[in-house]
């Protein structure tokens, strides 16, 4: 993991921010110098943070936070692997939940990363499942059955107070099937596989960064 590296890849990111935008603040170590670095550009936006940390974050670099709106304009947030379709797995940092859902709300989801979580095919990093502590035997055992080696997340309670369950599932399994599947578990929260919410990357590899956008199917 490069810092520098990181660091160029949200530089080049913020640069899609505009005045009046409403916009969706990542979570973890790349998602933080974006928000630091809008904060400096004291551009006139409102915003919206995926955790605690970065709320804490965008209050010190003077972002105007606001609650979760249906809608948000652009979301700027890292991400632990994402290939070249623009599948990517997220939650090393436990907070996919408030992430998916703020993807999910934005017209466009930018992903910043350095170039070591860029791969060709996503499925190496574990997939973080939030749980309902209530329910982690359970959920841990219908991990298990969709082919998942599970591991409860040692002394880590989420922002919500809740449970992460990391999964490694078989690289070959079909994602899109595992996601529907995982959000199936009663008492499973939310999960790190953002298989179509991310619109486009700025990915920084030894001081070159790349931008790659979603195909948009054609007829
Ligand atoms: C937080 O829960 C995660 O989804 C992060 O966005 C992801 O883990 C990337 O974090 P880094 O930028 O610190 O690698």
């Amino acid at each position: 993991m490069n810092e520098s590296d990181k660091r160029i890849a949200a530089m080049a990111a913020i640069e899609e921010v505009r005045a009046g935008m409403i916009v969706g603040l990542g979570t973890g170590s790349t998602a933080a110098f974006a928000i630091t670095a809008l904060g400096e550009r004291r551009l006139d936006i409102r915003a919206v943070a995926t955790s605690k940390a970065s709320e804490a974050m965008a209050r010190a670099a003077g972002i105007p936070l606001i609650d979760f709106p249906a809608q948000i304009d652009l979301t700027i947030d890292g991400a632990d692997e994402i290939d070249p379709t623009l599948a990517a797995i997220k939650g090393a940092g436990g907070a996919m939940l408030r992430e998916k859902i703020v993807a999910a709300a934005s017209t466009r989801m930018i992903v910043i990363a350095d170039g070591s979580k860029r791969v060709d095919a996503i499925g190496n990093a574990p997939v973080p499942v939030e749980v309902l502590p209530f329910g982690i035997a359970f959920v841990s055992a219908r991990l298990a059955d969709l082919g998942a080696h599970v591991t409860v997340r040692k002394d880590f309670v989420t922002d919500q107070g809740n449970a992460i369950i990391d999964c490694v599932f078989p690289a070959t399994i079909d994602h899109m099937r595992l996601s529907q599947n995982i959000a199936a578990i009663p008492g499973a929260l939310g999960h790190g596989l953002f298989l179509t919410e991310v619109s486009a990357a700025y990915i920084a590899d030894r001081g070159v960064v790349t931008r790659l956008e979603r195909r948009v199917a054609s007829d």
